[in-house]
Parts: structure tokens; sequence; C-alpha cells
């Protein structure tokens, strides 16, 4: 598990290799088995394959249009009427879908939506819920960018690790000196 999470990095550039079927049921078997809140299973999950939905829900704020080059996008969504820590549920969701992404030789990115903007008016959340009909009582957590690498990241390494973070029993006391 820590070789995994050394490999893992944000990957935003994608070869046109596509995915197959068994590769995209595995990372929706890694967002179901998520653990959720009092069991209460609040997430759900829109997979976006079709080439021109993917470039418009690209457009979702001006930063993501590396996704319209992914070979799949995956919606993370929370039901906030089945539980009120749908972002917590939805979170370990996403990232497990991120890490068994580079379990099977897959690049993947998190892309936020929540609290962030299409323009002005509309908040990318409800870019999106208009393009795919998702009703008002689900909430939209992130897109992950899923394709195969077209750039290689080194893995992280004890460099990356902020273990002047970490206390001991106080605030005041450092774990490791
Ligand atoms: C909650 C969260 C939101 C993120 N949102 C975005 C995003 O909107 N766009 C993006 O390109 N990367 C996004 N990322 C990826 C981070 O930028 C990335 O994890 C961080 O820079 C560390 O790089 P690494 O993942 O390669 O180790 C997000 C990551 C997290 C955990």
């Amino acid at each position: 598990m820590l070789e995994l999470l050394k490999k893992r990095r944000s990957i935003r550039k994608y070869t046109n290799e596509k995915v197959c079927d068994e590769k995209i049921l595995n990372l929706i078997q890694a967002a179901l088995f998520s653990p959720t809140s009092k069991n209460s299973k609040s997430c759900e999950f829109i997979i976006v394959k079709d080439k021109n939905l993917l470039s418009k829900l690209s457009n979702f704020k001006p930063d993501a249009s590396f996704l319209k080059n992914a070979d799949l996008g995956i919606i993370v969504m929370g039901n906030s009427l089945l539980s009120d820590v749908w972002i917590e549920d939805a979170s370990i969701a996403a990232s497990n879908i991120h890490l068994l992404s580079q379990e099977i030789d897959l690049g993947s990115c998190w892309i936020q939506v929540r609290n962030r903007n299409y323009n002005e008016n509309t908040s990318s959340e409800e870019y999106i819920r208009n393009l795919f009909n998702v009703p008002e009582n689900i909430n939209i957590l992130a897109v992950i960018s899923v394709g195969f690498p077209g750039e290689q990241k080194d893995p992280l390494t004890e460099e990356n690790l902020n273990y002047n973070k970490v206390y001991l029993n106080s605030y005041l006391n450092k774990y490791l000196k």
C-alpha cells in the first residue's frame, strides 16, 4: 500500500488508448467498496465516455480543459438527503478511484467541482447538473479524469513528507524531532 501511495501522482496528460470495460468496472468497484458514514451509501457516480459530452464537461471551470483529452471522466456525487457527511463519503470514493487507477496502470486526476464556478453567475455544480440531468438533492463533489498516462511523474519520496505536521500527545510536542 505504501508503495502504491508513493507512485500515485495526479496525471493530466493522456494517450489515445481506450480504457477497456474491465478496468472501468474495476474503478466502479473501487468507488462502491468505499466506506460511508453509518453505511448510508450516499455516493453516486456518472461515467462519461461520450467524447462530445466529455468535451462539454471539461468547460465546467476555466482550468479543467485537460479533461477533454482523458478517455473518460467519473462525476462523483453525494446524496445530501441520505447523509449529512456526503462530502466525506464522496471524498473517500474519489480517492479510492484515484488510487485504483494507479494500481491498474491508468493515470487520473481529481478535478474539484464543489465550491468552484463556471462563470460569475453559474457554479460548476449547476453547469454539470444541467448537462447531466442531476437532481437537486444530489450534490457534485468532483470529476476524476481517467486515461492511460501520457506523462511520467517521479514517485513521492521521504522529502515530500511533512513530519513536522505530526504531534505526539499535544500540539506542543512534535512526534519526530
Ligand atoms: C481535494 C482536491 C482537489 C483537487 N482539485 C484539482 C483540480 O481542480 N484540478 C487539478 O488539476 N488538480 C486538482 N487536484 C490535484 C492536486 O493538485 C494534486 O493532488 C497536488 O498538486 C499534488 O500533486 P500529486 O497528486 O501529483 O502528488 C486536487 C486534489 C485534491 C485532493
